[in-house]
């Protein structure tokens, strides 16, 4: 909350609003000035805020404690009038404050103002030259009563919100989630000084994140360090940065040549997945693999007949598994997290201990000893599930993954491998077969011998990982989604309604609001394809296709469509429905037992947790 001047003697107030610039800015994804500010402001209190909003946690707010006599700062979006505002509280000379928050805040206040008319920036300006640039402006009072508050920023100083000085042992975790949420910005701030100023911001905002990578290094192997020291170098500016290129659509030429196809529709997106012609390859993924927990068959292409000999018993295990035997487990698994003495009422966290029951009880997996049941996305020993299974997928999946993706899928999935490789050690000394249904038909598949234990080991965590993330992020997604209102009266309709068989009850009122908001915000939201053949694709317009072009696979706009049209239909979400004839090699052979876990755990949830509280939408569609 700001300081009220008026109650803290010698506190004193600055207020100005710049005119924010008008059409549209040099962006990827056809922002306004007006739009990308928005968005800005959305990230930057998603990280004021805290993680899954706990507001103790000091993403940011050391930066504060520089600014010189400062209490509260709060920045706003005023539209009408179109306007950026800036008022902060302070003690001492009006002066000296406003050097101290060019100083210590330049690098915040240009990736805000350079959205405004006439903004120079602090950077290569004297104290002088910002000084003056201020008393151009309208003061703050001259605003007007008229004026709306779009979006805001508000932050105490450390000093002032005494909470905000308390550490979080997850304050690396989320400084890690906030530096990759404000890279993904970069789609919004293309030119070369847009993109200076979104790294020099992330770098002020986030500077104690090179020494906590530091001290986590310390307790890391060699590959970790190494890596750290990479992302530590990016940070500094003294190493080439990888910076995400995102090519608009059907027009982006990369340096090698090749383009960037973005797929949109749902004609054109299931074209592309069902792939007739084999012109398409999933090989992309292998390459993302390998860094991480090594090479399985959704990156090998039909025509390999590996595919089919690693996928086939795989997938038809898999297909097994009933929606109503999913369900059922999921709802007893929920009832179980829920009964336990201190039960989270976050579903996130109420998903992380239902998610890793039920894969010890389908895959033998957590066993509490080589991999632990845990929902931490840290990079470090032991292997923790689901924690572990989610950055890989988002990386392997996310047609350009940011800097952070990359760097904690790769570590995630490396640690996943040894670890599993353990328990597929374990077992196979044991000489009996494991219990779980999919971890039996999985080591029956891949008998004994070194070779075959790596792909089993790498198998297994494979199709874990088309497991956990998607149920897990359309799960927190869509209880986001009904968060309020919805969820309210889906718990009424569900508690009130007559039919005596849950499974029937579940499938009547949720599958419905279920499928819809899996439409609204799929998770994964795209897939990606490399061409092999030269062909043309689409009418309107053709777009003539070489090999080595990438396909972005919108899957999101094919189901937003539907959706448009009131067309009930997930198997998009999925990749595709197997049952049709031809269907997509890689469409999903676990549609079935996703769809049971989620309404099961969803069904689990509304019997019994009024005072749930789930995630913000913007945590939930946040990187991992
Ligand atoms: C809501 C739940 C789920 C969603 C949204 C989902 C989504 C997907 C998608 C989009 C693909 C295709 C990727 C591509 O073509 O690039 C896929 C493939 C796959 N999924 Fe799922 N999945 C879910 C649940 C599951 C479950 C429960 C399992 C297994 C326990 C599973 C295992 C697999 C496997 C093994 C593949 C690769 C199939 C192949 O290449 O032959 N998925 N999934």
């Amino acid at each position: 909350m700001p300081v009220n001047a008026t109650e803290t003697p010698n506190l004193s107030l600055l207020r100005f609003g710049a005119p924010i610039k008008s059409g549209a800015a040099p962006s990827l994804a056809s922002a306004t000035y007006k739009s990308r500010l928005l968005q800005l402001f959305e990230t930057l209190n998603a990280g004021w805020t805290g993680y899954h909003g706990h507001p103790w946690v000091p993403a940011y707010s050391a930066v504060l404690a520089d600014v010189a006599g400062l209490h509260s700062l709060r920045l706003a979006v005023l539209d009408p009038p179109g306007s950026i505002l800036l008022e902060s509280s302070f003690e001492g000379d009006q002066a000296a404050h406003l050097e101290s928050l060019r100083t210590a805040l330049g690098p915040l206040l240009d990736v805000v103002f350079c959205n405004a008319e006439a903004y120079a920036g602090t950077r290569d300006r004297t104290g002088d030259q910002f000084a003056a640039w201020v008393s151009s402006l309208q003061p703050g009072a001259a605003l007007g009563a008229a004026a709306a508050t779009a979006a805001e920023l508000t932050c105490l100083a450390p000093s002032v919100g005494s909470a905000a000085s308390v550490a979080s042992p997850d304050a690396f975790a989320f400084a890690v989630h906030s530096a990759a949420d404000l890279e993904r910005l970069s789609n919004l701030y293309v030119s070369d000084d847009d993109r200076t100023i979104l790294r020099r911001a992330a770098r002020c905002l986030l500077a104690t994140l090179p020494a906590q990578l530091e001290a986590k290094a310390n307790d890391a192997d060699q590959a970790v360090k190494d890596r750290f020291a990479e992302v530590i170098a990016w940070f500094q500016g003294t190493a080439p940065a990888s910076e995400p290129i995102v090519c608009p659509a059907m027009a982006g030429a990369s340096a090698a040549g090749s383009s960037n196809i973005q797929v949109n529709g749902k004609k054109l997106v299931m074209q592309v997945l069902t792939d007739i012609e084999d012109n398409y390859s999933n090989s992309g993924y292998l390459d993302r693999m390998a860094g991480s927990f090594g090479r399985i068959y959704l990156g090998l292409d039909r025509t390999d007949p590996n595919y089919a000999l690693q996928s086939s018993a795989s997938n038809r295990a898999i297909g097994t598994i009933t929606e109503q035997d999913a369900f059922a487990q999921a709802i007893n698994a929920t009832r179980d997290a829920l009964r336990a003495p201190g039960a989270s009422f976050d579903i996130k966290d109420i998903s992380d201990k239902v998610l890793a029951a039920l894969c010890t009880y389908w895959f033998d997996i957590p066993d509490g000893n080589s991999v632990i049941s845990s929902g931490s996305v840290l990079p470090f020993p032991p292997a923790r599930c689901p924690g572990h299974f989610a950055p890989p997928s988002g990386y392997i999946f996310q047609p350009e993954p940011g800097w952070a993706m990359k760097l904690v899928g790769e570590l995630d999935g490396r640690i996943l491998r040894s670890h599993v490789a353990d328990f597929v050690a374990a077992q196979r000394r044991a000489g009996i077969p494991p219990n779980g249904v999919l971890s039996k038909a999985l080591f029956a598949a891949f008998p004994k011998s070194p070779d075959d234990d790596d792909l089993l080991t790498r198998t297994l965590i494979g199709v874990m990982i088309g497991f956990l993330p998607t149920v897990q992020g359309n799960l927190v997604a869509a209880m986001a989604a009904w968060k309020g209102a919805m969820l309210d009266s889906m718990r009424h309709d569900f508690l009130s309604h007559p039919e005596k068989d849950i499974y029937e009850r579940a499938s009547q009122v949720i599958r419905g609001p279920l499928m819809a908001a899996m439409q609204q915000a799929p998770v994964p939201p795209a897939v990606w394809r490399t061409a092999v053949k030269a062909h043309d694709l689409g009418d309107n317009p053709i777009v003539h296709v070489k090999p080595g072009d990438r396909l972005f696979v919108n899957i999101d706009s094919a189901t937003r469509e539907d959706l448009g049209k009131n067309i009930a239909d997930v198997s998009p979400v999925f990749g595709g429905d197997r049952s049709l004839n031809p269907h997509p090699t890689h469409a999903c052979p676990g549609f079935w037992m996703g769809m049971g876990v989620l309404l099961g755990i969803i069904a689990g949830t509304l019997e019994a947790a009024p005072t749930l509280a789930p995630m913000t939408a913007s945590r939930a569609s946040a990187v991992f």
